[in-house]
């Protein structure tokens, strides 16, 4: 679906784990749609210092969604500029994968602290901005192996499978007394990223053989997905996971 340049029109956006991979094609992408502005979030920024000065709609960001002193500076920061925020899109995520029998404790909790904590404080902190109009779309990023699990990956399907579960319930409580604040899940399938390229090759050759379009997606696949998710053209939408997967699991 081609979107014009104005569906994110005069509209406030946060994008975390925004420096590289999805989350700077989300960014990119609601930048380029219109958007008044996007906060681009990310632990590191370091790899957003080559692309970021394009867009004069785009402002960097240093944050870790696990740090709550953080969120509430932020939160201050975009009241103080603009009153109120439309789009939040949970990005920032992490891998540490180990078999059921050797995943550590530690490698538990990194993965659950990031990748669901992390959404649940990111949107809890951000949620009085969103209710200042009563209207705002929550995009969080999932995984396919939040559906239907993966070898290896305990942690991180525990933390995906947590996303989808959380969203859904932000869609019956959200809209509580008639606000118009929609939640959904977007879960990729095997997109070409740093994340995916720090797999063994073999893994990957058999990924995209079980995918029946045949190959990776890209991240401009799933912003896309975002871009939608995000506009008015979906306002009727909540409570939903969009699989952009290739056709892997439906
Ligand atoms: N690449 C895939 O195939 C794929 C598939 C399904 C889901 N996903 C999900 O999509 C999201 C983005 O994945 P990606 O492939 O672009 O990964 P990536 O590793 O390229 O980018 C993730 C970004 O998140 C940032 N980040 C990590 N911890 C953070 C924290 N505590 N606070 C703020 N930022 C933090 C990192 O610095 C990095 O810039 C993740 O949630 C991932 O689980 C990716």
């Amino acid at each position: 679906m081609k979107m014009t340049t104005q569906d994110m029109k005069d509209n406030i956006c946060i994008v975390t784990g925004a420096a590289k991979g999805l989350g700077r094609a989300i960014s990119e992408t609601l930048a380029k749609a219109g958007a008044e502005r996007v906060y681009a979030c990310d632990i590191n920024m370091a790899p957003a210092e080559s692309w970021i000065g394009d867009y004069d709609n785009i402002t960097a960001m240093t944050i870790d969604v696990c740090d709550s002193t953080a969120l509430k500076a932020l939160r201050g920061h975009v009241r103080d500029t603009y009153g109120r925020l439309d789009v939040l899109v949970n990005n920032a995520g992490i891998t540490r994968d180990a078999l059921l029998g050797k995943m550590t404790e530690t490698q538990w909790d990194q993965v659950i602290d990031v990748n669901l904590k992390g959404v649940f404080m990111m949107t809890q902190a951000m949620l009085p901005l969103i209710k200042e109009q009563n209207k705002g779309s929550i995009i969080s990023i999932s995984s396919v192996v939040g559906v239907s699990g993966n070898i290896g990956q305990s942690n991180y399907g525990a933390s995906k499978g947590g996303i989808i579960a959380m969203t859904k319930g932000w869609a019956k409580e959200l809209t509580y007394g008639g606000a118009q604040i929609r939640a959904n899940c977007i879960a990729p399938g095997f997109i070409d990223t740093e994340m995916t390229q720090a797999m063994p090759q073999k893994v990957l050759d058999k990924m995209v053989e079980a995918v029946p379009l045949g190959m990776l997606g890209t991240p401009q696949d799933i912003a896309e997905g975002v871009l939608f998710l995000a506009s008015d053209r979906a306002r009727y939408i909540s409570g939903q996971v969009l699989k952009i997967d290739g056709g892997l699991v439906f």
